[in-house]
């Protein structure tokens, strides 16, 4: 970790912040996506939505082998259909709840509700609807919940994320404090999100490539071999085996740098998803990604 702190600590000087405070959200877009540009010269916006495999041609081949032949979401995806297409208790099914039907409407989310003065992820939109029609809220981060935003991600594929921050003050104090979470440093190793994914995106740390955040949100809910191993120990294999949502991960970038990481949909997470998926805007989802 020792030469990744140093990189940290003189990146603020050298590199300078990509985004000033309190900017419009269109302006911290554009710096944002134009740090990366130059960052990386040679890599097409249209790829960064592929995290590590938009900068890494060796480690690309070899994903889009397992992408292509078989990819072991795709259980997991007709799972998601199929609950996502069983009627509730009361005769309506989750197309009661969203626009169109709830097809190739991911990229609209996170959503700023008006009425409550809230931000609604996908997963939260999925679980109110379940609750609207009496059943049970399923658990957040990952299973079954994890498998009807995966079928939701894939048949919204190729449509640009397309966040929106109202003109309500509270839509724009969510974003405000999602920005600061990214570039707050944290944990007791003291990084940021900004540390690891923007002034050091594409270095190694402890063996791993380090992601670019342009993009990074696109492809969620993930299906890591990493999670597919843990819960195959557990004797909890199947078609859900892999999946994580983005708070998953969230709250394991938060643990990498002994930070406690916050519960899954806190409203620490759905501001820090309402600012990271606003700053993929313009890039097509690509759910369910497939990552170690
Ligand atoms: C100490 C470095 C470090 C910090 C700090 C860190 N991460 Fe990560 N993160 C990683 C590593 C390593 C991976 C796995 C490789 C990759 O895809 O970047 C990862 C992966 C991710 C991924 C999955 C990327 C993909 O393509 O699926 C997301 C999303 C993410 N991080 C978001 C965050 C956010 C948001 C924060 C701040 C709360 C954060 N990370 C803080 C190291 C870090």
């Amino acid at each position: 970790m020792k030469k990744l702190i140093l990189i940290a600590a003189t990146a603020g000087i050298i590199g300078g912040a990509p985004i000033l405070a309190e900017a419009a959200p269109s302006d911290d877009l554009k710096a944002f996506r134009s740090f990366f540009q130059k960052k990386f010269p040679n890599v097409k916006l249209d790829t960064y939505k592929d995290g590590i495999y938009s900068l890494d041609a060796d480690r690309r081949a070899a994903w889009e082998e397992f992408e292509d032949f078989a990819p072991p979401y795709e259980d997991g995806v007709e799972l998601g259909k199929k609950l996502f297409n069983t009627p509730f208790k009361n005769g309506k099914s989750y197309a009661s709840c969203f626009d169109n039907g709830g097809i190739g409407i991911r990229q609209n989310y996170p959503k700023f509700d008006s009425k409550t003065g809230d931000v609604v992820t996908l997963e939260g939109a999925i679980n109110a609807c379940r609750k609207a029609n009496g059943e049970k809220p399923y658990k957040w981060k990952k299973g079954k919940l994890a498998a009807v935003s995966a079928y939701m991600g894939y048949t919204s594929r190729g449509k640009k994320m397309n966040v929106t921050i109202d003109s309500d003050p509270r839509s724009m104090a969510m974003y405000e404090r999602g920005k600061k979470h990214f570039y707050a440093k944290r944990g007791q190793l003291n990084f940021s999100c900004a540390d690891c994914h923007v002034y050091n995106s594409g270095s190694m740390v402890r063996g791993n490539l380090l992601s670019p955040a342009l993009g990074q949100s696109t492809h969620f809910p993930v299906w890591r071999k990493k999670w597919q191993k843990k819960s195959e120990a557990k004797g909890k294999g199947g078609p859900t085996a892999g999946f994580g949502t983005l708070h998953r991960r969230y709250g394991g970038c938060n643990k990498q740098v002994r930070a406690k990481p916050f519960k899954a949909q806190s409203t620490e997470y759905k501001a820090l998803e309402y600012f990271h998926q606003y700053m993929s805007n313009g890039l097509v989802v690509n759910a369910p990604g497939l990552r170690q």
